[in-house]
C-alpha cells in the first residue's frame, strides 16, 4: 500500500450509526454497536497506510442532548472499548480519551485512564479519542485560563486539549453530512476537508483508500501560492 504520501494525522467524524440502524429496523443502539466493532478496523486500516495520528470523535458534548439511554448505550461501548487495551487489545497504539471528564461516568473516566497507562509505551502510533469534547467549550476554556495573561497563538495553543498534537491533516466525516459539528475548531483552520455518504458501520477499507487517494490529489497552500 503507498504509504509515502500518506497524511500524518487523520481525522474521522464517526457519524451516521444511528441511520444504520434505522434502516434495519434496529434500535440507534444497534448501530453504536457496529460503529463501535468498526473502530479497530478503521484505525488498523489508517495506520497500515502510514498515517501516525488517528483521531476519533466518538461523543460530543452537545450530543448530551440525546435521551439518556442512548447517551448510556454509547458510554458503555466506550467503556468496553477502553476496557479491551487492558485485556484483548486490537490496536497497537497509544491510546488517549480526550475531552472534559466533568459530566462523564466515574467507571467510565477511570476504563480510559486504564487504557492510557496499558498503552503508554506502545511504538509509534497515537489514536486519539474524542470523549464530551466541543471545539467552542475548548476555546472557550482556552481563553478563560489565559485571562490576564499575553495571548499569542503559542500561549492559546498551550491551552487547548491538544498542546502537542499537530493539526489534522485530513478529517474524513462519513454519513453524508457536510460540517464539522464542532470538532477542533481551531486546530482545523488548513485541514483538508473529506465527505464521504458510507454511514459509520459501513465505511471501510475502500471508502478510506478513496479518501486517501484524494487527499494525495490536493495542493496545499497554506495562505501561499503553488510551489514551481
Ligand atoms: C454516531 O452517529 C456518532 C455519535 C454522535 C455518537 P449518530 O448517532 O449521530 O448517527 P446518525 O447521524 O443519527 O445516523
Ligand atoms: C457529530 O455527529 C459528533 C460525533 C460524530 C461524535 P452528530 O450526529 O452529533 O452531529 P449533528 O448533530 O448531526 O451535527
Ligand atoms: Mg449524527
Amino acid at each position: 500500500m503507498e504509504t509515502s504520501l500518506a497524511p500524518r494525522h487523520v481525522a474521522v467524524i464517526m457519524d451516521g450509526n444511528g441511520r444504520w440502524a434505522e434502516k434495519r429496523g434496529l434500535s440507534r443502539i444497534n448501530g453504536h454497536i457496529a460503529g463501535a466493532e468498526n473502530v479497530p478496523k478503521v484505525a488498523n486500516i489508517l495506520f497500515a497506510a502510514g498515517v501516525e495520528i488517528v483521531t476519533l470523535y466518538a461523543f460530543s458534548k452537545e450530543n448530551f442532548a440525546r435521551p439518556q439511554a442512548e447517551v448510556e448505550g454509547i458510554f458503555q461501548r466506550v467503556k468496553a472499548f477502553a476496557l479491551s487495551f487492558t485485556e484483548r487489545p486490537q490496536v497497537n497504539a497509544r491510546v488517549y480519551f480526550t475531552g472534559e471528564e466533568e459530566g462523564l461516568p466515574a467507571d467510565l473516566v477511570a476504563a480510559c485512564r486504564a487504557a492510557e497507562r496499558a498503552t503508554k509505551s506502545n511504538g509509534d502510533k497515537a489514536l486519539n479519542i474524542l470523549l464530551n469534547y466541543g471545539g467552542r467549550s475548548e476555546i472557550l476554556r482556552a481563553a478563560r485560563l489565559l485571562c490576564g495573561e499575553p495571548v499569542t497563538e503559542e500561549s492559546f495553543r498551550s491551552k487547548l486539549l491538544f498542546p502537542d498534537l499537530p493539526d489534522p491533516d485530513l478529517i474524513i466525516r462519513t454519513g453524508g453530512e457536510k460540517r464539522l459539528s464542532g470538532f477542533m475548531l481551531f486546530q482545523s483552520a488548513y485541514s483538508e476537508l473529506y465527505f464521504c455518504n458510507a454511514l459509520f458501520p459501513d465505511f471501510g477499507v475502500r471508502e478510506i483508500n478513496s479518501a486517501l487517494a484524494d487527499y494525495r490529489s490536493r495542493e496545499r497552500r497554506f495562505g501561499g501560492i503553488k510551489t514551481p
